[in-house]
């Protein structure tokens, strides 16, 4: 274990006199309730947030007047900001009825000067901000917070320390995401997450397996890969590897029985790559391969660094190489200077490729990024057209790519039980395709072949064999 680590370790233990003593006086153990915004990093980073709260004695609720409530934001669209700002209202209300309530505010979000400013005059009532680089200090800002009586800020604007061996509550015993790198270098213009999450920074392999290993040995059976650009991991270490070869290491892990990735840029994906999935039986069949926008022009302008040619080619590769394989994305509509001709070639790519799914956004202007300074933005009703436009398309394509599962048998890994209906339970396929079928809890983290009887158009509804 690191010195740094060493140090929270000894933070966590003065954390937990000061929970026990709120406790006593309270008359019962203090709550906690994480909520996360945003994407599967994250998610993570909230996994490691509730290991440190539990290790120093909260009891981890869903509710929100919790005696603790810290919000891990998301900034990449705007939309995710005004949703914190909206429900921190309703947390001042929390307070006001209980005065051991602490409301906390970390990630992305907090990265952000302007956030900090309009939080500082307008929010008053938070009692701790951090940010996305130092989230390994959590024991010791908690310290800090029930110390003070004042809002406690501290963001950093770059690190290049990783600390692992804290303390982590997963969410599923069977399922866990693992951080390989941070940070992103690719600076795609209209994309804020460079300047909030900092220069890319990959994980040594040695402590990835080793971290997957102690994952496995406690009973987890798929992993998610987590990096804002797998496909450029390990080029800066010391002794450089790369994103094929360490999927390989994984590969060899006994007991792992799946392994999933993402987020791949498309000007960074290898043939290597490529073999290896083809010729493993853990890596899952689905590829989440952000397009963005299919016209060459808007490519350039938001420095994507490939063609509408160039992408096409490649999914279309890795089609005829794993024929199975759910091909997934991300697209933006409206980006500034984007025409309706243009949005047309983002359509004429998705009908090409034939996504699986595709994940659809409407531009939003980010302050900070070079697209945000750019003059010819879209208006919003021409926004919102081409928006609906594109995605009765990938709707439609959709549906057809999941015909071509029907009446197969695929493996799936039971997830939970179903919310609607308590004798079904669902189950994600390797193509990340859903899948409910009657069976009974003990099925959860196990997985078991299933009949795709009829397909729901985003998910299906199955026996199992
Ligand atoms: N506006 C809209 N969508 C964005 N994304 C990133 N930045 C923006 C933005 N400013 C989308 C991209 C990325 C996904 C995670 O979020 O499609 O792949
Ligand atoms: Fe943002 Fe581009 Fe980096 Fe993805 S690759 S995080 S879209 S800058």
């Amino acid at each position: 274990m690191n010195e740094e680590a060493t140090l929270q370790y000894q933070y966590i233990e003065k954390a937990k006199l000061i929970i026990a003593q709120k406790a006593k006086d309270k008359g019962s153990p203090l709550t906690c309730c994480v909520q996360t915004f945003g994407c599967q990093m994250n998610a993570r980073d909230s996994e490691k947030l509730s290991g440190i709260l539990k290790a120093v004695g909260f009891v981890e609720i869903e509710e929100e007047n919790a005696d603790l409530v810290i919000y891990n934001t998301c900034t990449v669209r705007d939309n995710a900001n005004q949703r914190v700002y909206g429900r921190l209202g309703v947390l001042n209300g929390y307070k006001k009825k209980n005065p051991l309530m602490k409301i906390c505010l970390c990630g992305c979000m907090m990265q952000e000067n302007t956030v900090l400013d309009k939080i500082r005059s307008s929010y008053r009532f938070v009692d701790l901000i951090f940010g996305t680089h130092n989230i390994f200090k959590f024991a010791e800002l908690l310290v800090r917070m029930y110390e003070a009586d004042e809002m406690i800020i501290d963001i950093w604007k770059d690190t290049d320390q990783i600390v692992e061996d804290l303390p982590i509550e997963r969410k599923f015993h069977f399922k866990s995401g693992i951080n390989i790198m941070f940070g992103c270098n690719n600076f795609c213009s209209y994309c804020i997450v460079p300047y909030v999450r900092g220069r890319e920074r990959s994980r040594k392999p040695e402590e990835i397996i080793s971290e997957i290993e102690g994952l496995v040995a406690d009973g987890v059976v798929e992993i998610m890969l987590l990096g804002q650009n797998v496909n450029s991991y390990g080029k800066k270490l010391e002794n450089p590897i790369t994103f094929a070869e360490l999927l390989r290491r994984i590969e060899r892990i006994e007991g792992l029985e799946r392994i999933r990735f993402m987020t791949s840029h498309p000007k960074d994906l290898s043939d290597e790559l490529i073999e290896v999935m083809k010729n493993s039986k853990k890596i899952c069949k689905h590829l989440h391969l952000p397009l963005q926008a299919g016209s060459d022009r808007i490519l350039k302008a938001m420095n994507r660094c490939y063609t509408k040619e160039q992408f096409v080619e490649l999914a279309l590769k890795i089609r005829r190489e794993i024929p199975d394989i759910a091909i997934t994305t991300d697209i933006i509509v409206g980006f500034p200077g984007e025409t309706h001709a243009d949005v047309l070639e983002t359509i004429d790519v998705i009908k090409t490729v034939k996504f699986d799914n595709a994940f659809t956004f409407q531009y939003s202007k980010r302050t900070g990024t070079p697209a945000a300074a750019m003059e010819n933005q879209v208006p919003q009703e021409e926004v919102t057209r081409n928006f609906d436009e594109l995605l009765a398309v990938v709707q439609q394509t959709a549906r057809e790519q999941a015909l071509r599962f029907e009446h197969q048998t695929l493996d799936a890994l039971v997830e939970g039980i179903n919310e609607h209906d308590s004798s079904l339970v669902t189950g994600r396929l390797s193509n990340n395709m859903i899948v409910h079928f009657k069976g009974c809890p003990d099925l959860i983290g196990k997985i078991v072949p299933v009949y795709l009887k009829e397909c729901k158009g985003f998910y299906y509804l199955g026996e199992m064999k």
